[in-house]
């Protein structure tokens, strides 16, 4: 069954049906769900709905747009939850985000640096977020040696190059909805080009739904569009290719 293994069930865009729509997955062919959570607001919520839901997980970590407030305390808060929750699969969202001018980039630095550390501290993968920042990014995790415990590039919007780097550096790459995007050619080369069994599903909902949803709240129920089109690319079934990303997003998670 299909893996979704990046979504944001905790957002108030799934206030009005949250419980419903995370209950009817499995029987929709979404067979496991990892909820990421984004900053200290959003970890309960991640908690509370992995430990509710059998086919949820949780990741913990706070987003580089969400850094400005964070302290030792709220690192130890996230470690003693990667510590203590059996659900408890990385630690994520993590990285640097460039698009926006703030928080400053050498808080976001530092932040990514010590949640990198924190990963490898408790042996969890981890959920990198990265927007036009590629080479940073890239070069922290080497200078942190993020090899050690691998992780995912989520929601992947980088060059078939860096995406080549990020693999033989032990990581999986992260696509969704914008795969179905008119203006996705660097993506379609990516999803081209990369080795079939380094590839996870993802929806990063509720943003970033597949056309013809575009715009619209997405759901891992959309899941579907981005197979069939990551099908047709590959020319491969979509059958398989929802066996080879879920047998990979259990791989990323140690679930297998
Ligand atoms: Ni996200």
């Amino acid at each position: 069954m299909i893996f979704d293994t990046h979504a944001h069930y905790d957002d108030e865009a799934f206030d009005g049906d949250r419980e419903l729509l995370l209950a009817s997955l499995p029987e929709k062919g979404i067979g496991r769900v990892t909820e990421v959570s984004s900053d200290l607001a959003s970890i309960q919520k991640v908690k509370d709905l992995a430990e509710r839901f059998a086919h949820v997980y949780a990741a913990y970590g706070i987003h580089p747009t969400e850094c400005a407030p964070m302290n030792e305390e709220h690192l130890a808060k996230i470690r003693e939850l990667l510590l203590t929750d059996p659900k408890a699969v990385a630690v994520g969202e993590i990285g640097l985000d460039y698009y926006w001018d703030e928080p400053e980039r050498e808080l976001q630095k530092h932040w990514f640096r010590e949640q990198l550390l924190l990963a490898q501290e408790v042996d969890r993968p981890v959920i990198i977020h990265s927007r036009e920042a590629a080479a940073d990014t890239y070069d922290i995790m080497k200078e942190m040696h993020a090899e050690k415990t691998g992780g995912v590039v989520h929601c992947f919007s980088y060059s078939r190059e860096m995406a080549e780097a990020f693999i033989r550096m032990g990581f999986y790459i992260g696509i969704g909805g914008v795969l179905t995007y008119k203006n996705a050619r660097k993506l379609v080369e990516v999803a081209e080009a990369v080795p079939m069994d380094r590839i996870v599903l993802e929806t990063d909902c509720p943003y970033l739904s597949p056309v013809p949803y575009r715009g619209k709240r997405n759901s891992s129920l959309n899941l579907p569009l981005v197979v069939q089109k990551l099908a047709d690319i590959r020319g491969i079934t979509a059958d398989e290719v929802i066996g080879i990303t879920e047998e990979n997003a259990l791989r990323l998670y140690r679930l297998a």
